[in-house]
């Protein structure tokens, strides 16, 4: 029989194409997500790409009535993927107490909830920001935490220190806590991708809407930093590489006795990529020239940070593939299809 697992905020982008890589692995899915940013139309892109539906519970998983009744219906879940949070940085910084009660509260409902459940382990999301500016690059998993810059980023580095605390008092699950880098593109098939919500901060969505026409010219946050080119730089990470580790650590939790109970990996391409690199990249992959200019610097960015991935590669056997002019081209071709639905 497949092994259950319940992928929370399984509708949105990270979510939906881990979904997408479960059932492929033989997994069967169960997905739990309120829609507060996501789309129930995810779930026909997922089955017209895997041939199967997941099910789906709308809800909330900071209600703890709401995940008892999901645990008592689906007994059978072995693992747990929490993706549900909220994760816009600028937004957590005016509404603090939002994002600790969504990111931390369905936290801990999950793991009180694991064991009476029988529930043997959870992957959790976490991300690079609990690295702040590096001291040096590549970083690695043995990096301190620096002082977090945003309560998003503070949730991120709670939830790891939650998690380890309850794994080492002796709570019979276990965890793997992944620290994604820059997750950018979409499924190759263009059926799921990242929903924009209002203007893009981010830069690829920037990006993609700019050489739609939507947005009149892409603003290139500073070129006076110390690096090659003068731009930030980071680890752009394309998102089914990403998914694909999911399911690596999902196996490894659940069929290897052996793993520690808690293990930290990054997640990320090993190789730092310029933010004028990376528009090269999409303009070389797609032929589609992007309008930019340089402005001011955005505050509180990061210089340049870029993953050393070694230990996922080996300890968890996962690496990164896709080349970043494939994760370029299918980022605009999941734009184009946006495009085309409206
Ligand atoms: P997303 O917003 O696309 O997906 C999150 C999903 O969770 C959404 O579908 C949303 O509706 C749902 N959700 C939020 N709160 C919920 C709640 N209380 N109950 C039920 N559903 C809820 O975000 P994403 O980019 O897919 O990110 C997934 C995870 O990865 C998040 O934890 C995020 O912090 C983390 N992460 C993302 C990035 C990134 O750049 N995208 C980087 C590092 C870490
Ligand atoms: N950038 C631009 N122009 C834009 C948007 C971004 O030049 O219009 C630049 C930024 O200055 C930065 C780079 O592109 O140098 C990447 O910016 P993003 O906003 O796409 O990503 P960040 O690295 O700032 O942050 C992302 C997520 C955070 C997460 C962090 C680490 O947004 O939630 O990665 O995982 F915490």
């Amino acid at each position: 029989m497949a092994t259950k697992i319940l992928v929370t905020g399984g509708t949105g982008y990270i979510g939906s194409h881990t979904v997408v890589e479960l059932q492929n692995a033989g997994y069967e899915v169960v997905i739990i997500d309120n829609l507060s940013n996501s789309n129930i139309e995810v779930l026909d892109g997922i089955e017209a790409i895997t041939g199967r539906r997941p099910d789906f519970v709308k809800g909330d998983v900071t209600d703890m009535g709401t995940l008892r009744k999901l645990f008592e219906e689906h007994a059978d879940i072995k693992g747990i993927i929490n993706f549900a949070a909220s994760k816009a940085v600028g937004e957590s910084v005016q509404k603090p107490l939002l994002y600790y009660r969504n990111n931390l509260v369905s936290l801990l409902n999950l793991l009180e909830l694991m064991p009476e459940f029988g529930v043997k382990g959870i992957v959790f999301s976490s991300s690079c920001t609990v690295y702040g500016e590096p001291d040096v690059n590549p970083i690695d998993e043995t990096a301190p935490y620096k002082p977090a810059t945003s309560p998003y980023g503070n949730t991120k580095q709670i939830s790891e220190e939650i998690i380890t605390d309850f794994v080492h008092a002796g709570a019979p699950v276990k965890s793997v806590i992944l620290r994604y880098f820059n997750p950018v593109g979409a499924h190759p098939s263009a059926l799921i991708g990242e929903l924009p919500n209002g203007v893009p901060n981010n830069l690829v969505p920037y990006l993609t809407q700019t050489a739609a026409g939507i947005r009149k010219e892409l603003t290139v946050f500073g070129n006076d930093y110390d690096t090659p080119d003068g731009s930030c730089v980071r680890d752009f990470i394309d998102v089914v590489d990403l998914a694909k580790a999911h399911v690596t650590a999902m196996h490894r939790m659940l069929e290897n006795d052996s793993t520690d109970p808690v293990e930290i990996f990054n997640i990320g391409t090993g190789r730092g990529l310029s933010v004028l690199e990376l528009i090269d990249s999409f303009q070389r992959a797609t032929g589609v020239k992007v309008p930019y200019k340089i402005g001011a610097r955005r505050e509180g960015d990061i210089e340049k940070i870029w993953a050393e991935p070694t230990k996922a590669n080996t300890v968890l056997g996962w690496k990164a593939e896709v080349p970043v002019d494939d994760t370029m081209r299918n980022a605009w071709a999941w734009q184009c299809r946006l495009a085309e639905k409206k």
